[in-house]
């Protein structure tokens, strides 16, 4: 089998804000780093990350502080989040803000010209800092500009498939070059996976297609690393309906906070009935579950929507603070500024992922560290808006710093020939396919399935559904078209496949056993919070033979629950 070998002291699997970020910090040290992403450089999912970065600088409302950002996130994560992580976020973001402006990240700023804050759902304060409506983008390119000035070599448009490991220890990966074919082979000391979540597994995403499709969680979890919270799938209250192509596409959560309102079809401003006092700022899931009662009452528009409207408020200020949204709405024949939009919920962001140590970032498996989506634990059972891009920023750079001292500290692995070999025979294996099915086809059903049984509502009788279509497609994948290219839509599509399914399967377990309401996660058939499930799930074993485990949360610290005590939360009517 032919193929290329890459030798590297690590290997960063992701070059979005959270890889590209650490890449940053290693660069400081003697260590040789080599990025890679699975589209264009400085084309990573983060882009799509829209309305800003939490950080509690208080440069509009000065009570704020990083102990209520902290008590924020344990909230609306059902308080079943990593206590120290978010400790470590909200100590640390306001750092990483501050350095992305020097780094000419060019942030919305106030009359002062100190960095502008906007109200975002769930937040007690104006905490979130933003480029308008594209601030992933605009951290991306700055991070994408640092990064041009370094020694860190990068290489694009490369799919891995599998981190190979020795003895339990992560030593490389192999994968190819969606452009050329090329067969690669890494071989590092250590491996940081930064690929990302798996929203994409879902029919209706706010990310696009091919991203975000599982891979990070299933070459951890293949690896030999635990999945955590597999069931926490954040479903964003507002995307796009139609045209169909744009089904899902993000309408940024910054535009309810800057004054936008629901209404379903009856005008009636329904979220003075599901939350009085948050309206239309609550948390995610409540917002969701609301517009997605609203629609099951018959209350939505025809192409199963509910409409958002910031037609109110001021035009010029709407095109300057909303820009991407205005574009986006106007390419329809839509003008937010003089009409209402029509959205509805789409799967936006995977709590779950991989179980690290946030001190460290490592995962169960030596050599192996994680960061940013792919992990799981931070944001408990759902995210507040604006703490993924805080989250890849701040552990980017903090789980670099362990990554280096265990890189220097270890010797280059051997990579036995026949561990490479069956590693590519793997690739192989996808190609030859062995049946009739459409690789394309198959996923297309699994985010149906995903949708219809494990989405914003579920009960015990849907999900069981949903394992059994997904056991079959498992099943079915292993009887795929024979592919001729490697650099052909069907080859990617099998190998997203591969990824998927296994997620998928363990989204739907870890739905199944989780018995209770929480975050992201509603049971219609147990509907309450019950504090006998304050607890992680954690997805152990193999792709194969997954199974389940329970864990208690750890502590909060004293000071946190003194913030989560005195009980800071917005009240939407002081801003209108
Ligand atoms: O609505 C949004 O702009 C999303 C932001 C986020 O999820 O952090």
């Amino acid at each position: 089998m032919n193929y290329s070998t890459i030798d590297s002291d690590v290997l960063i699997i992701g070059a979005g804000g959270g890889g590209l970020r650490a890449a940053l910090e290693l660069d400081r040290t003697s260590l040789d780093v080599l990025v890679v992403g699975k589209r264009e450089f400085g084309d990573a999912h983060t882009v799509k990350a829209a309305g800003g970065i939490n950080a509690s600088f208080g440069n509009l409302d000065p009570e704020d502080n990083w102990k209520i950002h902290a008590a924020d996130t344990l909230r609306e994560g059902g308080f079943i989040n990593d206590p120290r992580a978010v400790e470590l976020l909200c100590k640390k973001v306001p750092d990483r803000v501050k350095e992305l402006r020097e780094w000419g990240c060019n942030f919305n700023l106030t009359d002062s010209g100190s960095i502008d804050q906007r109200y975002f759902g769930a937040q007690s304060f104006r905490r979130t800092c933003f480029v308008g409506d594209r601030t992933g983008k605009a951290i991306e390119a700055t991070l994408v500009d640092a990064i041009k000035g370094t020694n860190v070599a990068r290489k694009q448009e490369v799919v891995v498939t599998k981190i190979l490991t020795e003895e339990g220890r992560a030593i490389g990966a192999v994968g190819y070059d969606k452009k050329s074919s090329e067969l690669l082979l890494f071989k590092v000391k250590a491996v940081l996976l930064a690929a990302g979540g798996y929203t994409q597994i879902y029919s209706r995403s706010s990310s696009r297609p091919h991203e975000n499709t599982g891979d990070g969680p299933a070459l951890a979890f293949d690896a030999g690393a635990r999945l955590q919270d597999m069931e926490m799938v954040q479903f964003h209250p507002t995307g796009m309906v139609k045209p169909e192509e744009k089904l899902g596409s993000l309408v940024t959560e910054a535009v309810r906070g800057e004054g936008g309102k629901l209404f379903n079809t009856n005008d009636d401003r329904f979220m003075e009935r599901y939350s009085p006092q948050k309206m239309e700022l609550d948390a995610r899931d409540k917002v969701a579950r609301a517009i997605y009662r609203e629609i099951e009452k018959g209350n939505g528009t025809e192409a199963g929507g509910v409409y958002l409207d910031i037609s109110h408020e001021d035009s010029e200020s709407v095109r300057e603070r909303i820009p991407g949204i205005v574009e986006k709405f106007r390419e329809v024949g839509v003008d937010p500024t003089s009409e209402r939009m029509e959205v509805a919920p789409t799967t936006h962001y995977s709590m779950g992922g991989v179980k690290i140590n946030f001190e460290t970032g490592k995962t169960a498996v030596e050599g192996l560290f994680a960061v940013g989506e792919v992990t799981a634990g931070l944001h408990g059972a759902n995210r507040l808006g604006g703490n993924s891009l805080a989250e890849v920023v701040t552990f980017g750079q903090h789980v670099a710093v362990a990554l280096k001292e265990y890189a220097k500290s270890v010797s280059n692995p051997s990579a036995p020939e026949a561990m490479i070999k069956s590693g590519l025979a793997e690739i192989e294996d996808i190609r030859d396919g062995g049946g009739d099915n459409d690789p394309g086809e198959l996923m297309d059903e699994l985010g149906r399935v995903l949708w219809k049984h494990a989405g914003i509502v579920r009960t015990e009788e849907g999900l069981k559904q949903g394992l059994t279509r997904i056991l079959n497609l498992r099943e079915r994948a292993n009887h795929i078209k024979a592919v001729d290219k490697i650099n052909s839509e069907r080859f990617d599509r099998a190998v997203e496949l591969k990824f998927a399914l296994p997620v998928a399967e363990s989204v739907v377990r870890s739905a199944i056993a989780r018995e209770e309401s929480r975050g992201a996660h509603y049971r219609d058939d147990h509907r309450e919070r019950l504090v006998d499930w304050k607890k992680n799930i954690e997805v152990m074993g193999s792709p194969e033979h997954p199974e389940l485990k329970m864990r208690n949360v750890e502590k909060i610290p004293d000071t946190i629950k003194q913030a989560l005590k005195e009980g800071y939360e917005l009240d939407y009517h002081h801003l209108e």
